[in-house]
């Protein structure tokens, strides 16, 4: 297994609930093609575009320790980020409408990336969220803030009934973010890893949070 960028499968056509996730988005709904972004305090989230995102994805997944969990640190190659992951992408936007894969800027520079995804033999209304972002910007809040932004979209105009993510154990920092924004320990998990870890026992976790648990922390 690897934790990767790449779409789910086409099926995906209805939202949480079986409602069709286009009429719960409103900017969509008047312009389909729009470019949506969720801005934070410090954080603009936008579509991924393949002019300038490539070499945005080859940079960030060029760092070993980024990719530390994810690939066992190898990087992803140029050819994968161009032929599959962008197109699957941006396939996305469509597919699942008001979810899929943003980049994230700060003043203007590309920073890494956040997602709120449906998956693919998941029970409808689960929404899966996800975050990577360049070691230059790591430990000052801004996974946290990303997040925070996605989770309130997903039980706001995205109606969905739970927010998970999972990662590998040993990610203490996807993790502490996972806590830290209210999705809780669900269970741990065992896949078969193409690339080994010391130390992790090839273990993921799963963190979630539920629409009634999201709504009592909102008081
Ligand atoms: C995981 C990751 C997104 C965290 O981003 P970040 O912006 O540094 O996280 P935040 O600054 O919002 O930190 C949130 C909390 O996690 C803690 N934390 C973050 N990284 C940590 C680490 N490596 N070890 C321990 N705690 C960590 C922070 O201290 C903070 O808690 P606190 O406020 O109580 O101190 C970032 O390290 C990353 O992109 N890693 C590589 C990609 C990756 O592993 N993605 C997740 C795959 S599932």
């Amino acid at each position: 297994m690897r934790w990767s960028t790449r779409s789910p499968a086409p099926s995906t056509r209805r939202g949480p609930a079986g409602k069709s996730t286009r009429a719960k988005w409103p900017v969509v709904g008047i312009l389909p093609r729009v470019v949506i972004t969720v801005r934070t305090e410090r954080l603009v989230l936008r579509r991924v575009s393949a002019d300038v995102d490539v070499d945005n994805f080859v940079d960030l997944d060029s760092d070993p320790e980024v990719m530390r969990y994810l690939s066992g640190g190898a990087p992803t190659p140029r050819e994968e980020v161009e032929r599959e992951i962008m197109p699957a992408l941006i396939a996305e936007y469509e597919r699942t409408p008001g979810f899929g894969l943003w980049a994230a800027e700060v003043d203007g520079e590309y920073v890494g990336w956040f997602c709120l995804r449906i998956r693919r033999n998941r029970p409808a209304g689960d929404a899966e969220l996800g975050y990577r972002l360049k070691r230059a910007v790591w430990r000052r809040g801004l996974a946290t803030e990303g997040s925070r932004a996605l989770i309130a979209r997903a039980f706001g105009e995205l109606g969905v009934a739970r927010v998970y993510a999972e990662t590998m154990a040993g990610n203490v920092g996807s993790r502490a973010v996972m806590a830290k924004v209210g999705l809780r320990f669900v269970r741990s998990f065992h896949e078969k890893f193409d690339w080994p870890v010391p130390g992790t026992e090839h273990a993921g976790v799963e963190y979630a949070i539920t629409r009634a648990e999201y709504e009592a922390l909102q008081g």
